[in-house]
């Protein structure tokens, strides 16, 4: 049997006052670090990718390369990486989002996208929701059908859930942590 999700969340581990004061960073490299806790949590989301009906995962730089890739894997369809700009080699499509000082901006491959297709947001975690929405935003530009949104970690406190689930997508998460 797999390890449940509570079993996964005990291998997060919580690094308090990074990267500032009075923030409780949930950091991976633990969980993905131990055999079966990486195995498993690839487990648990391609479940759910597989239950969507997913065609392609889409995974953002850099922490949603590492869920995304392997769950693509697991079920035997393709990944698309999500780019922070400047990486691609090719002519990009790109989208501009806001963070809380600032802005920051994703690029894809148009070309690896194909009309309709049901493409699955996955990363390893849900804060604000900016990246994951921009991302959706995105991929329905270049013509994706995108419908469900995968995170081993949600902060809901940080209510990024809610505004995609706002957007008309389906977010379902591993564990919650507040
Ligand atoms: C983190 C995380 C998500 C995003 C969540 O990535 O991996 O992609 O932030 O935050 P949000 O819901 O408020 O948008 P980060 O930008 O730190 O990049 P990294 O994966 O390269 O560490
Ligand atoms: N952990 C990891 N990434 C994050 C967090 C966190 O607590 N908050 C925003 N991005």
């Amino acid at each position: 049997a797999l390890l449940s999700t509570d079993e996964l969340k005990a291998l997060v581990r919580t690094v308090p006052d990074f990267p500032k004061p009075g923030i409780q960073f949930r950091d991976i490299t633990t969980l993905i670090g131990h055999p079966v806790g990486m195995a498993d949590s690839v487990q648990h989301l391609a479940q759910l990718a597989k239950a969507c009906g997913a065609q392609k995962i889409a995974g953002m730089e850099a922490r949603g390369f590492i869920f995304g890739a392997a769950v693509a894997v697991e079920l035997g369809i393709g990944f698309l990486p999500v780019r922070k700009p400047g990486k691609l080699p090719i002519e990009t499509i790109g989208i501009d989002y806001a963070l809380e000082y600032g802005v920051d901006r994703l690029e894809v491959d148009p070309g690896a996208i194909g009309k309709g297709e049901a493409i699955v947001i996955v990363d390893d975690l849900i804060a604000t929701g900016g990246t994951a929405l921009a991302t959706a935003q995105l991929l329905r530009s270049a013509g994706a059908n995108v419908e469900n949104a995968l995170f081993v970690i949600d902060l809901p406190d940080l209510g990024g859930a809610a505004k995609l689930r706002d957007a008309g997508l389906t977010v379902q998460t591993l564990m919650e942590f507040e």
